[in-house]
């Protein structure tokens, strides 16, 4: 027979039954294996949200403000505040052909207070991983991964998250996998981590906001607004104001996940691998469709293409003239964390267009087509 009443946002199945199995751990226990098996580590702490995971991960290894941290350039303005909550960051510039940190810069940045380097796999570009590798083993640093937009990429055959000491990965609305909030912190360092009874209250909230996204989605089709950019990404205006989203400094041990959160997660995190694969076809599609000048060969075993990125000079114009064809390009980020050349460039001209694994050819077509007739 089979449950055919499925409702589905986007890639999540919202399934109404799994919301009651308050006190099972089932599905925890699930997904801490995949995650031990993806990462190859044996500890998971599940946290509020990404950038506490990065604070805590920081914290384990006993660093203070005096201490410094190696960051790119040009990131997440939330990656720089859970350092600092912490420690010092030591900005880097990233490469100008993948928005990754430079591994040849950051010999110039190391001092004798420097203790770890966070790698940030921009856009689910895998970072040069065997060069960042080898430095922080000279220089004796702890290396922590923040996979909050890489998760499912490769490098070297190799999962991204085994190399680094520490794995971050986020689960809020518009990334991979999510559970419309949380994140985790893994490793094979020890972390202290207690699980609390109480889920049903938190389950229930998921799912009222994941019904209401649905019916916004439904609304936005039928009213023939769909913008082709990332439903995740558009429902999030509904859900959660992203900005200032607080960190959450206490040590305790509370794991924090509901069975119902695992559950959406471990449902997504078995279609990953096809939807990535689908969006390399996009991308391939773009790299052989748009003009040449605007973009570099790709490696497409490695990239999850969490994002696909172009420079424009114009870019808000065509921003708002996307917005009226109903095209949604996004400015992720419009700011760098330090005027590094690389970093601000990106920051002034990195225009991140649709390639959402469910396009069909003729929306690329359309993408195509607007962007090779207004970048000039
Ligand atoms: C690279 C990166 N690291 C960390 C974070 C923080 O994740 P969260 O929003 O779950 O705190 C984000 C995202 O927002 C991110 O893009």
């Amino acid at each position: 027979m089979g449950n055919k009443k499925n409702i589905i946002l986007d890639d999540i199945p919202i399934k109404i039954n799994e919301i009651f199995n308050y006190y099972s751990k089932n599905n925890i226990n699930i997904l801490e294996c995949s995650l031990n098996k993806i990462f190859e580590k044996k500890n998971i702490l599940f946290v509020e949200n990404g950038r506490t995971a990065l604070s805590k991960s920081l914290k384990l290894v006993d660093l203070n403000i005096n201490d410094e941290v190696i960051i790119p350039g040009y990131t997440c303005v939330a990656v720089k505040k859970a350092i600092e909550k912490v420690c010092t960051p030591k900005y880097v510039d990233i490469n100008s052909f993948d928005f990754n940190i430079n591994p040849d810069e950051i010999h110039k940045k190391i001092t004798l207070k420097t203790k770890a380097i966070i790698v940030i796999h921009t856009y689910g570009k895998a970072a040069d991983m065997s060069a960042i590798q080898d430095i922080a083993k000279e220089n004796n640093l702890v290396l922590i991964e923040d996979l909050a937009q890489g998760i499912g990429g490769k490098c070297n055959s190799k999962n991204l998250g085994s190399f680094g000491d520490f794995t971050i990965l986020s689960f809020s609305l518009h990334k991979d996998i999510t559970s419309l909030s949380g994140g985790a912190l893994i490793s094979n360092y020890p972390i202290p981590k207690r699980y609390e009874a109480k889920s049903a209250n938190q389950s229930l909230k998921i799912f009222y906001k994941l019904l209401i996204a649905k019916r916004n989605e439904f609304l936005r089709k039928r009213n023939k607004k769909y913008l082709i950019y990332n439903l995740k990404q558009y429902n999030e205006r509904f859900l959660i104001k992203e900005q200032n989203k607080k960190i959450y400094d206490d040590m305790s041990e509370k794991n924090y996940i509901t069975d119902y959160m695992a559950y959406l997660l471990n449902q997504q995190l078995k279609n990953l691998d096809k939807r990535i694969q689908q969006r390399r076809k996009n991308a391939k599609f773009y790299i052989e469709h748009l003009k040449s000048e605007l973009t570099e060969n790709q490696n497409f075993n490695d990239h999850t293409f969490y994002r696909f990125t172009i420079q424009v000079r114009d870019r808000q114009k065509i921003i708002s003239n996307g917005l009226k064809q109903g095209i949604q390009f996004g400015k992720m980020y419009d700011y760098c964390l330090k005027s590094l050349p690389n970093s601000r460039k990106a920051s002034e001209t990195n225009l991140n267009i649709p390639v959402h694994w469910k396009l069909n050819e003729f929306d690329l077509r359309r993408v195509t087509n607007f962007i090779n007739k207004n970048v000039k």
